[in-house]
């Protein structure tokens, strides 16, 4: 078999714009991360204010064969909806026997894992960090500091990506700011959290008029 040339498998990326080289760029603002995040009020008014970019994806796919590998390079940008930091919309892969290797480049943030066996993890996604990603888990990353966070993912070419299965159920955990500090909570507790506040308010609010 004719092999193509082989110096059209290097590429420079750059870390901190999350640009690979002739690759091209997939951007997700807010208004596709409709259900994404846990309170919804809170996404509601800052969708209103802006439909800001919330992260981008560089994809270099060099090869579609069983064996080729896929490089995605991400970017999330730092902020928060409510105290809930900017995150991914999250994915199983289509074959779900497909692992990936994630590794940190720059900022700072977390990867939340979700077996379909029920098992579930929130690991340290920054700089010298390497995080496998097992098959049949559900992963998102999430940006809890101030900088933009980057990071490498290395994934088969067939490993295809399920957004609709993560999305149904949503992940269970949620990372959250708390007396500044990212915190991770369950995902109920948290909306319990923000039903008791907004209760509370609402109380405020009438003994005042
Ligand atoms: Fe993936």
């Amino acid at each position: 078999m004719q092999m193509p040339p082989l110096e059209q498998f290097f590429r420079h990326f750059d870390p901190h714009s999350a640009a690979i080289a002739g690759a091209p760029v997939t951007e997700r603002k807010l208004s596709q991360l409709e259900g994404c995040y846990a309170d919804s009020p809170a996404f509601k008014a800052a969708l209103e204010r802006l439909d800001a970019v919330i992260y981008s994806v560089s994809s270099l796919e060099l090869g579609g064969g069983d064996g080729d590998l896929h490089i995605g390079l991400g970017m999330v940008m730092p902020g928060k909806i409510g105290a809930e930091y900017h995150l991914t919309r999250g994915h199983l892969h289509s074959w779900r026997e497909a692992a990936e290797i994630y590794i940190g480049l720059s900022g700072s943030g977390m990867m939340l894992l979700e077996g379909e066996d029920g098992t579930d993890a929130a690991v340290p996604l920054e700089a010298n960090a390497i995080v496998y990603v097992p098959g049949h888990t559900a992963h998102r990353t999430v940006n809890t500091g101030l900088e933009p966070l980057t990071y490498l993912g290395i994934y088969p070419a067939k490993a295809g990506h399920d957004y609709a299965a993560i999305a149904q159920s949503n992940f269970r955990q949620v990372v959250i700011e708390q007396g500044g500090k990212a915190t991770v909570m369950r995902r109920k507790d948290w909306l319990e959290t923000i039903r008791l506040e907004t209760l509370r308010a609402d109380l405020e609010n009438g003994a005042k008029e």
